[in-house]
């Protein structure tokens, strides 16, 4: 799927229900690597950045099989060295380095790829793993690490938030030699799952969600099964679709409590929403959304994820808003396909500021990164006219049928 076809005047009104989440499930399948005992992993949304996964766990020697639920035995692991063209493909791939290392002592994989919205370092997953005693150079792109015996546990002060470097530095904890401290870590829902996960195959990790995750190191850990957290970007995204078009929308199987930040937002922009243990209702019907000053910051506050989604909703607020993006430095190239659909926006370093217009008109627009992706599209939706939304290749990365889910809530979608 590389291109789109957007009928534009929708209201999105209806039921949907919300896959798991990409950002949990990339590194639950790379954390398998950390033990010789099966696993089975739920709820696993199907996505191309998975299937990526799965193929760079499948080189290194682990078996799965998948009905439904994924069937992970990674016993027999005999190669410590991932491919290039695969690494590349994904961000993710680095949560390779921790567990190899780990578990087997060694480890070499290349630098990772993922969306174009920085430079994307990997600078604090490898010095977290220098100071649990890792040995690591890097040389042309690629990252060599070993270890003498087992990693030993420390106490690491985490010079900034990073939410994959939490993980990198977590999951290799589990198997090192003595109680290892990540303070300043990152809190978001995602890295509370994987505790959850690990804890289930007998590791030892407490705190995970506040800024300090105390882990103490095991010999070796067991199987288990485990059944991943819903989509709250997913979720996000389509609570947002349904207040541009002022519809009104239930999301199933989500929840609430990890996207507090969002729906205070929604509420403020005149949003009327209800919430229960796993759905969340919202209803814009008639109402022409008020608009908003946001700035995106680390789990609890606005999610980086979903600064594109609400650039749109302000495009067509009532009134002026801004949006300020502190954790990536380059999110903000979707904003020229919006101007080209009428919006008025103007950039001023990493602050966005939206003058509220009635209507987009459509276009022919270009997609940069996943979550400007599915803006796009919901910006078709609402436009007035047809309009093309090219390289939709990013999309799939880490939406699970979004344009069928979309046209079930009355949106018109055709996949050229
Ligand atoms: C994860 O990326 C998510 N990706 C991102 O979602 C999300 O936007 C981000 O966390 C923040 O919530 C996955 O989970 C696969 P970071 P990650 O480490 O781990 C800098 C999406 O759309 N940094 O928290 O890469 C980094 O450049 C994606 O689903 C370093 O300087 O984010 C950024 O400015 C996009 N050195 C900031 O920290 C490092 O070693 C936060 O990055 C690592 C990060």
């Amino acid at each position: 799927m590389d291109k789109l076809h957007v009928q534009g005047n929708k209201n999105l009104n209806g039921n949907v229900v919300i896959s798991g989440s990409k950002n949990a499930a990339l590194p639950i399948l790379f954390m398998t690597i950390l033990t010789e005992e099966k696993v089975e992993i739920s709820n696993v949304p199907n996505l191309t950045d998975i299937n990526i996964a799965l193929k760079l766990l499948i080189y290194l020697g682990v078996k799965i099989k998948y009905k439904k639920i994924l069937y992970i035995d990674a016993s027999s692991i005999n190669i410590f060295y991932a491919p290039y063209h695969l690494i590349k493909k994904i961000r993710a791939s680095i949560w390779i380095l921790g567990p190899l290392l780990a578990r087997f002592g060694k480890a070499k994989i290349f630098l990772p790829g993922g969306c174009k919205i920085g430079s994307r370092p990997v600078d604090l997953h490898l010095n977290g793993l220098i100071q649990l005693g890792a040995k690591i150079n890097l040389k042309n792109n690629c990252i060599n690490a070993s270890v003498k015996g087992r990693l030993q546990g420390k106490y690491i002060l985490m010079e900034k938030i990073s939410v994959g470097a939490t993980i990198t530095i977590m999951s290799a904890a589990t198997l090192a030699q003595g109680s290892t401290v990540i303070d300043n870590a990152a809190r978001e829902p995602e890295i509370v799952d994987i505790a959850k996960f690990l804890n289930t195959i007998g590791a030892n990790i407490i705190g995970a969600g506040s800024n300090k995750i105390c882990i103490q190191g095991v010999s070796k850990l067991t199987g288990g099964a485990h059944r991943v957290i819903p989509d709250r970007i997913e979720t996000g995204t389509f609570l947002v679709g349904a207040a541009a078009s002022q519809g009104h929308i239930i999301c199933h199987k989500t929840e609430p409590k990890h996207l507090q930040s969002v729906l205070i937002k929604l509420t403020e922009a005149g949003a009327k929403i209800k919430t229960g243990n796993d759905w969340i209702k919202l209803d814009m019907r008639g109402k022409r959304p008020k608009s908003l000053n946001i700035c995106t910051s680390p789990y609890p506050g606005f999610p980086t994820d979903m600064q594109a989604q609400f650039a749109l909703l302000n495009t067509i607020s009532d009134g002026i808003g801004t949006i300020t993006e502190t954790i990536f430095e380059n999110r903000f190239v979707y904003i020229s396909e919006l101007i080209n659909m009428g919006a008025k926006i103007k950039i001023k370093n990493n602050t966005i500021i939206c003058y509220g217009i009635p209507k987009l008109i459509s276009s022919n627009v270009f997609c940069s990164d996943l979550r400007a992706s599915a803006t796009l599209i919901l910006a078709g939706c609402i436009a007035v006219g047809l309009t093309i939304v090219n390289h939709t290749h990013h999309l799939i990365r880490g939406y699970e049928s979004f344009p069928n889910k979309l046209n079930k809530l009355g949106a018109d979608i055709k996949i050229i």
